[in-house]
């Protein structure tokens, strides 16, 4: 319990991962990424020719627990194999947001997902960080941002790589996963009762990133 953690939880495309890597950089701790966890454990269930359904939840419960993953600088790799791109697409998304509803898949990932807390430090990113892996880390954020800004900035990074999309069918998705992330019976996408609101819709990334390390700072 002496390894501090910072949670940084919210709905997709929200900026938590940008954040929470950042503010992890600045302090020099590690850094989870954990929904990258559910979208390995979706395409691993997909390769072992699982359906996503709840029919199957022991079968990809399985594969989670046995996830051969490594995470090797920015690389994440599946069974040696690059999948980093793979993982990134709205289809991954939607079938992460499909697996990570089964409970059996959840509690699989637990231990891999704390064993990522290490010296000095870890800041995690996710929906439940703070409300079930990390319940007693030190400092909480939950990260928000108005559906039209978050659409707007999961247009830029799909553009920048090329895929282009509109704004409606952006929109409609990560409104269609936040729902299904919010109304699960398990973890459910909520604010843990002590975390601190950070809406980022009006703030750049700098600014989140100061006001988290002001917020770090006052805790210790
Ligand atoms: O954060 P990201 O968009 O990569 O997460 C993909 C999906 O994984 C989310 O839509 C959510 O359903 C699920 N997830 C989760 N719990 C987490 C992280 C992600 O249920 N801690």
């Amino acid at each position: 319990e002496h390894i501090p953690v910072i949670c940084i939880d919210g709905p997709t495309a929200s900026g938590k991962g940008t954040l929470a890597s950042r503010v992890a950089d600045r302090l020099g701790y590690h850094y989870l990424d954990s929904g990258a966890l559910y979208r390995i454990a979706a395409l691993a269930a997909r390769n072992a020719g699982l359906e996503l359904t709840a029919q199957r939840e022991s079968e990809i419960a399985a594969v989670a627990a046995t996830l051969p993953v490594r995470f090797a600088a920015d690389r994440v790799l599946l069974d040696g194999q690059d999948v980093t791109d793979a993982i990134r697409t709205e289809e991954a998304g939607m079938n992460a947001s499909r697996v990570s509803a089964l409970p059996a898949v959840r509690t699989a990932l637990v231990e891999l997902q704390r064993g990522f807390r290490q010296l000095p430090g870890l800041v995690a990113d996710g929906r439940d960080m703070g409300t079930v892996i990390f319940p007693g880390a030190a400092l909480k954020v939950y990260l928000t941002a108005s559906a039209a800004q978050r659409a707007d900035r999961r247009q830029r990074q799909l553009s920048a790589k090329g895929i282009a999309t509109t704004i409606d069918v952006l929109r409609a998705d990560l409104e269609a996963r936040d729902a299904r992330d919010s109304q699960r019976a398990v973890a459910p996408l909520k604010a843990a009762q002590d975390a601190l609101l950070l809406d980022n819709s009006e703030q750049s990334i700098e600014e989140s990133v100061d006001q988290v390390l002001r917020w770090w700072e006052e805790r210790q």
